[in-house]
């Protein structure tokens, strides 16, 4: 199946300013390496994957849903050659990196899009350690299953846990059909897409609407999404033969948590744990510990926990919708099993929220005035056929205009009733606008009508993407550029 291969910035670009401008020369010098070069190659293709008890037809990395990790340390280079073997143009983004510019994978703005057949060799030193990932960044592959972690090692780190743990959570869209284009193609059509009507495989019924407004129940819970996605999956297993983590009692387990998901928001929790929170989007926080938290599309939380004697429920319940929660196993007993979809008491337990978080003081951005505050407007139009920022969508706004070694706020007010994880390339932001240093990360959930402010030193010269993590939203409108100038 042939699909257009629409992609953001169908426009003419002002091009990625490349390695030959001083500026950028001058970042990259500066860059710490560990003179490690680590390869591998990244094929991407239409497959068949087992995602435990179904077989199903698909876009991934190397046959597999998630992708095989990547895993370096922090100033290695990391030398990856993309084999474009899908029938449509492709790119590979890597989600969390203040990377070169021209390694950004961004189509239209930073390469061009590596057609069918094709290839394309990414090359960069990895900047900062941290849990981070990877997928294309053209139209909405990125919901067909081509992701995959990018785990940064930091040589430095104390550590205190005995094993770790990826866990990628995943929206499933069953019925692609040929083309992963068709639910795109019929919200732009029609607006929000509910329900699963567009998608009867898995026998998904009920609005998604029902539970939009935040409720005490609910704390942070808007709907964040408008696609139906009927399954949910934990390290591509869906609940009937889920991904089991095999540990012993006592242990400290680290949990590397990445929501890979296209539009779903998740609350996380492991029956009978709580949970340590240790870093955002892969940065160091003053450790908190919780029983559940909200993990927004695109957004990255590390925890440790200490493994209980038993079998123990790792539950990620989509938010406002009406499916079955991704679901995986922790066990080290040969204990009773939990039933898949067993709700533990820990989802209504103390839940997590961006204030109860501070950031490490190695990682803390000093408070400072701003040289320059951009606000951009987050907005739903025309029913949700489109997504605006600032009263236009992407290829109609003038980008926003930067100078390095500013001290740039990003004023981001949602003006909608969903809500919107923004994210920023190639910048980590402190979270806040306060005299405290905010918590720092690269993807940030607007909640309905909320204002939130996130400040970045301009120190990676470039063309950046600013987007919504709602991939639909992003590429029906939601989606900006950061320009150096
Ligand atoms: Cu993971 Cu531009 O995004
Ligand atoms: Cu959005």
């Amino acid at each position: 199946g042939a699909f257009a291969g629409t992609r953001l910035f169908d426009q003419p670009s002002p091009g990625p300013i490349g390695p030959g401008t001083d500026l950028v020369a001058r970042t990259e010098a500066a860059r710490r390496r560990s003179g490690t070069v680590v390869r591998r190659e990244l094929r991407a293709a239409a497959t068949e994957v087992d995602l435990g008890g179904r077989v199903v037809r698909t876009w991934a990395y190397d046959g597999t849903v998630p992708g095989r990790e990547i895993r370096v340390r922090a100033g290695d280079e990391l030398r990856v050659r993309l084999v474009n073997d899908l029938p449509a143009e492709t790119t590979v983004h890597w989600h969390g990196l203040a990377l070169r510019n021209d390694m950004d994978g961004v189509p239209g703005l930073t390469q061009d899009a590596v057609a069918p057949g094709a290839g394309f060799d990414y090359s960069f030193v990895v900047p900062d350690p941290g849990t981070h990932w990877f997928h294309p960044h053209v139209g909405v592959q990125l919901d067909t299953g081509l992701q995959a972690p990018l785990i940064v090692e930091d040589p430095a780190e104390p550590g205190g846990y005995d094993m770790e743990v990826v866990l990628v959570l995943d929206d499933w869209t069953d019925g692609w059909g040929d083309s992963p284009e068709t639910i795109l193609e019929r919200m732009a059509r029609e607006g929000m897409v509910m329900g699963g009507t567009a998608m009867d495989g898995m026998g998904h019924g009920g609005s998604a609407m029902e539970d939009t407004m935040p409720s005490p129940d609910r704390p942070l819970g808007a709907d964040t999404g408008d696609v139906a996605h009927p399954a949910h999956l934990i390290n591509g297993r869906l609940p009937e033969d889920p991904y089991v983590i095999r540990s012993r009692p006592g242990h400290r387990v680290r949990l590397r948590i990445i929501n890979a998901g296209s539009d779903t928001a998740y609350r996380f929790a492991v029956g009978g744990h709580t949970l340590t929170v240790t870093h955002t989007d892969g940065f160091p926080v003053e450790p908190v510990d919780v029983e559940t938290l909200i993990i927004g599309m695109g957004e990255r939380y590390d925890v440790v926990l200490t493994a209980g004697d038993g079998a123990f429920p790792v539950v990620a319940v989509p938010e406002g919708k009406d499916a079955p929660s991704g679901f995986a196993l922790l066990r080290t007993a040969s204990a009773h099993v939990p039933v898949p979809g067993a709700s533990p008491a820990e989802l209504r337990g103390r839940l997590l929220t961006y204030g109860a978080l501070a950031p490490t003081g190695e990682v803390a951005l000093d408070p400072q005035d701003p040289d320059r505050e951009l606000e951009l407007a987050l907005q739903m139009v025309d029913g949700g056929r489109k997504w605006f920022l600032n009263g236009a969508g992407f290829g109609d706004h003038e980008p926003l205009e930067i100078r390095a070694d500013e001290r740039v706020r990003l004023v981001l007010r949602n003006e909608s009733m969903m809500f919107h994880p923004m994210h920023v390339h190639g910048h980590t932001f402190a979270l806040g606008a306060g005299d405290r240093p905010g918590i720092r990360k690269d993807t940030v959930n607007v909640l309905p009508m909320e204002t939130l402010t996130v400040d970045l030193q301009a120190d990676n010269p470039g063309q950046w993407a600013v987007h919504c993590h709602n991939i639909y939203h992003a590429e029906l409108g939601m989606t900006t550029v950061l320009s150096y100038v």
